[in-house]
């Protein structure tokens, strides 16, 4: 059986939204609290078994590989306090996980983003964390665990879907389906951020995903979609006609983090579970 050993973090976006935070600081760097969105995203990896990160990074971006390192002076600083252990977590994660980095020096778009970052990947299944999309799950497997046990079942492509309001279909790639199993579609159309009267469903992509290695040619070989941009949605639809691609509703909650009433929506949340958690 295949396993997933590789997650693939597309993190070259400038992340506009939060300007000026974003000026001279990657979006994925910004805190739910106090962890940082990518550090989520790689703990859900890990937590699914991953242990191979790679993380395609833009210009400006320095500080999320400077995340992932040892802070010599910084841990010196705290030593013997009680402040150290604030650290303990990542360095959890960067004793237990290889890194790796590769530019995206272009923006052409998602599509183009995996495909820059299949130089880390080689020809294995692998998974995509877009890390603005925050996901929690109040108990069982998160939801990058689930997709993994579902490719295990399936070996082919999955994308995790959510329901969405029909009026905000253009902000996401949208599918069709059947419903083959309870949550699982397989997908017979895809579009990516469709007007609400175009949309074919209000089965929304959300940034999980797990690929099989040749999508890299399916990508390379599809031609520009939205915005002039390569796509990860128009690739995956001609993967899906060629053999299978399924769609799957996760359990949990996805906050989207790319928008500043996400974003603080997520905060909240967290917040007020880790008030929780520290009464216990
Ligand atoms: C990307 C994808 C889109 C997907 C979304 C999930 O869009 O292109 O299909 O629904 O992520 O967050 P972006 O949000 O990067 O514009």
């Amino acid at each position: 059986m295949t396993v997933i050993k590789k997650c693939l973090f597309p993190a070259a976006g400038y992340g506009t939204r939060f300007l000026p935070a974003t000026k001279a600081m990657p979006k994925e760097m910004l805190p739910i609290v106090t962890k940082p969105l990518i550090q989520y995203g790689v703990e859900e990896a890990m937590e699914a078994g991953i242990t191979d990160m790679a993380i395609v990074t833009g210009r400006g971006k320095r500080a999320l590989e400077d995340h992932f390192d040892i802070s010599y002076e910084l841990e010196h600083q705290i030593a013997g306090s009680d402040k150290e252990s604030l650290l303990s977590g990542t360095r959890e994660v960067m004793e237990q996980c290889n890194f790796s980095y590769t530019r995206q020096v272009e923006m052409k778009g998602l599509g183009h983003a995996i495909l820059v970052g299949g130089r880390l990947i080689g020809p294995e299944p692998f998974a995509v964390i877009l890390a603005d999309d925050y996901c929690v799950t109040e108990s069982g497997d998160g939801v990058l665990t689930q997709m993994v046990k579902l490719y295990a079942q399936y070996q082919c492509s999955i994308v995790a879907i959510e329901e969405v309001p029909k009026d905000e279909t253009y902000k996401y790639g949208v599918i069709e389906g059947t419903e083959e199993a309870e949550g699982i579609f397989r997908i017979s159309n895809m579009v990516e951020k469709p007007a609400p009267e175009d949309a074919p469903s209000n089965l929304a992509i959300i940034g999980r995903y797990i690929l099989t290695p040749d999508i890299f040619q399916i990508i390379e070989e599809t031609p520009p979609g939205k915005n002039g941009e390569m796509q990860i949605t128009d690739a995956l639809l001609a993967q899906a006609k060629q053999g299978r691609v399924i769609g799957y509703k996760f359990r949990g909650r996805r906050f989207d983090c790319g928008s500043v009433a996400g974003f603080i929506d997520a905060t909240n949340y967290t917040y007020q579970k880790e008030q929780e958690q520290a009464k216990e």
